[in-house]
């Protein structure tokens, strides 16, 4: 596939999922010559009226896949995803080739526990990291925890989890090493309140049956609102981490959902 004249790809619409009236997740033909880390993002849109309109998405893919996935919010009056949130199979989505960010292997340092921290669309990368092979290579366990204000929100988490550990590569070491917790935080569901509450008064390492954070061992990504980013790497900080980098790997590594 050659790229068009604004330096894009032209890639199909293959797949489209309403979860609410919030978000949804489409699937798009992946260009032969697309290259990713498993958890990057990239620029994702649709043609505007003088120029193309793009806004940067996590692969919710693993980097082995044959298509890609993204998760999106719906936002009314937001310039792409307005329009995105109409799209149907064979339509044309836009793509830049180059992929980039942090919520990557290679930004950390080996450890033993790996906790990916998310709320909302948040997710998105990790669905990618948690269907990579490397991922439970390099750690022993993989803990995936979403929160969400309400249970229709936190469906796609499941759903993820549930493709990944019957996938025929990864099934069976994320059936042993893949944790899932999911809270609400405005509806009544089995686990509620804020990671941060939920770490502070250690209910969610109760109720995995696992030991508290050790900065020594344990590794985290976080990916989601700005608020929940901010307070999870102060918390984290306190704890000991250190935040990483491509060029500088360390014990945690964070980026924002996109939101508009
Ligand atoms: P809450 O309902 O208490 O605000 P949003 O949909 O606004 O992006 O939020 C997604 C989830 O992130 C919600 O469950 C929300 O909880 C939670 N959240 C918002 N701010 C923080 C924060 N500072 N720390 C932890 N979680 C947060």
């Amino acid at each position: 596939m050659t790229l068009n004249s604004h330096g894009l790809f032209e890639e199909k619409v293959i797949e489209v999922q309403h979860y609410t009236d919030r978000l949804f997740r489409f699937r798009i033909t992946r260009p032969q010559s697309f290259r990713f880390r498993s958890g990057e993002f990239v620029m994702v849109g649709l043609e505007g009226e003088t120029k193309p309109l793009l806004r940067a998405y996590s692969v919710a893919s693993p980097s082995w896949d044959e298509s890609l996935e993204f998760y999106s919010i719906k936002v009314p009056d937001g310039p792409l995803t307005s329009r995105l949130q109409n799209i149907k199979e064979g339509d044309t989505i836009l793509m830049r080739p180059k992929t980039t960010g942090t919520l990557v292997h290679d930004a950390l340092l080996p450890g033993k526990r790996l906790f990916m921290i998310s709320t909302g669309t948040g997710i998105a990368p990790f669905a990618s990291v948690m269907r990579d092979p490397e991922t439970y290579e390099k750690f022993e366990t993989v803990i995936m925890v979403h929160t969400c204000r309400d249970k229709a929100e936190l469906q796609y988490g499941f759903d993820t989890v549930a493709v990944t550990k019957d996938d025929p590569l990864v099934g069976e070491q994320a059936q042993k090493q893949l944790l899932h917790f999911a809270s609400t935080t405005r509806e009544h569901s089995e686990h509620m309140g804020r990671i941060t509450t939920l770490v502070e008064n250690g209910e969610i390492f109760r109720i995995l049956g696992i030991a508290p954070f050790n900065p020594e061992e344990d590794r985290a990504m976080l990916c989601g609102s700005m608020a929940m980013i901010k307070d999870v790497k102060a918390m984290l900080e306190s704890k000991g981490f250190k935040e990483g980098s491509n060029a500088s790997p360390s014990t945690f590594v964070l980026e924002r959902a996109f939101v508009g």
